[in-house]
């Protein structure tokens, strides 16, 4: 069964065909990275009028680079929430047309559950139930995957979400957007113990998270240093952040693994890409013997094909929507 997805969250116009919820035949995404660079982070209008001019073209090569016609496909699937609302109008519209002009079944999805969805793509033998970290630029996320379609929230972040902490972290030292991802490439090498960062626990709930006293640590001690007209070691500091990012994300997440009855995890969403991350997950999983899932790094950020896959287990779970069909900026997973 081939099904066509469409995703327009954030700053990413993405479309692909899958099979079967497993076998990309085509992804392709327009990034509007370099536009958004220009004003530090992504501006909600511009990504809006952005992907109202390439959703045709991006469709239209999807289906091209698929060797596909409309009437190859069962289901037309689209993100419809969370994300930037006004961004989703345009893939949730455009998804609409389709389906009505073309008389296939629109699948609403949850951009969460296609974040865990990108693992399927990579990992053939990989099934419910597992533990997943969904961690991007506007979320984090400890869950239970039951089922393809049923979850439990397990922790989740009481502020900003891990994505959102490496961002403006790297916006007040200076580095450009995307934040997270050059953070990344700039602590290569550096020492993570030379800043001394705190790793903030939630009172009471040991699965959830809290990463704005980190932030604001990261950036008082970069006023202070400028302040006081101290240099700083700057590739030791982005280091010992990210170090600090990474074990709050780690902590809890063993914590759950010890604690539910998962002996599966898998990681997902853009900052899943970050390789202190991918690193020490790795090496806990092995010391562990936990079977560990990272999606490629082709399938970390937003793209359509992992909506694709988790349209075709909304689409046999029944989860087909009428043209009412809304967008939402805020939706929980389960
Ligand atoms: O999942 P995603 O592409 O979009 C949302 O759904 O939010 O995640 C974007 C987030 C941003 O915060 C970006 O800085 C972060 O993922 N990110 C990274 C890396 N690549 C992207 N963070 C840390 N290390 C990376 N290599
Ligand atoms: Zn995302």
């Amino acid at each position: 069964m081939k099904i066509l997805a469409i995703e327009t969250s954030c700053d990413e116009t993405a479309a692909a065909v899958v099979e079967d919820g497993r076998k990309i035949l085509s992804s392709v995404i327009a990034s509007q990275a370099e536009e958004h660079k220009i004003y530090g982070g992504v501006v909600p209008e511009i990504a809006s009028r952005r992907h109202a001019e390439s959703i045709s073209g991006v469709v239209r090569k999807a289906l091209n680079d698929a060797s596909c016609q409309i009437s190859d496909l069962s289901a037309i699937g689209v993100t419809n929430c969370p994300g930037l609302i006004g961004a989703l109008l345009v893939g949730v519209n455009f998804a609409k047309g389709l389906s009505y002009a073309s008389k296939l079944p629109l699948v609403p999805v949850h951009h969460l559950r296609s974040h865990i969805a990108a693992n399927y793509l990579c990992y053939p033998e990989l099934e419910p139930p597992f533990l997943a970290l969904v961690v991007s630029g506007g979320h984090t996320h400890l869950v239970g995957v039951k089922d393809y379609t049923s979850f439990e929230v397990i922790g989740q972040t009481m502020d900003d979400a891990a994505g959102e902490a490496l961002d403006k972290a790297a916006r007040a030292m200076g580095l450009p957007y995307p934040g997270g991802l050059n953070l990344d490439k700039y602590a290569e090498g550096g020492n993570p113990s030379a800043y001394k960062f705190p790793r903030p626990k939630v009172d009471n709930h040991p699965y959830d998270f809290s990463f704005s006293g980190l932030k604001t640590a990261a950036v008082n001690m970069l006023h202070k240093a400028r302040q006081k007209g101290e240099t700083l070691n700057m590739i030791d500091f982005a280091a010992s952040y990210q170090s600090a990012v990474t074990d709050c994300l780690i902590d809890n997440l063993f914590k759950a693994v010890k604690n539910f009855d998962y002996n599966c995890v898998a990681l997902a969403g853009g900052v899943s890409a970050n390789s202190e991350l991918r690193k020490r997950a790795i090496e806990i999983c092995r010391n562990s013997k936990i079977n560990l899932h990272i999606p490629t790094l082709d399938l970390c950020g937003d793209n359509a094909a992992m909506a694709a896959s988790q349209a075709y287990y909304e689409f046999l779970s029944g989860n087909i929507a009428g043209l009412e069909l809304n967008a939402s900026a805020m939706m929980d997973i389960v």
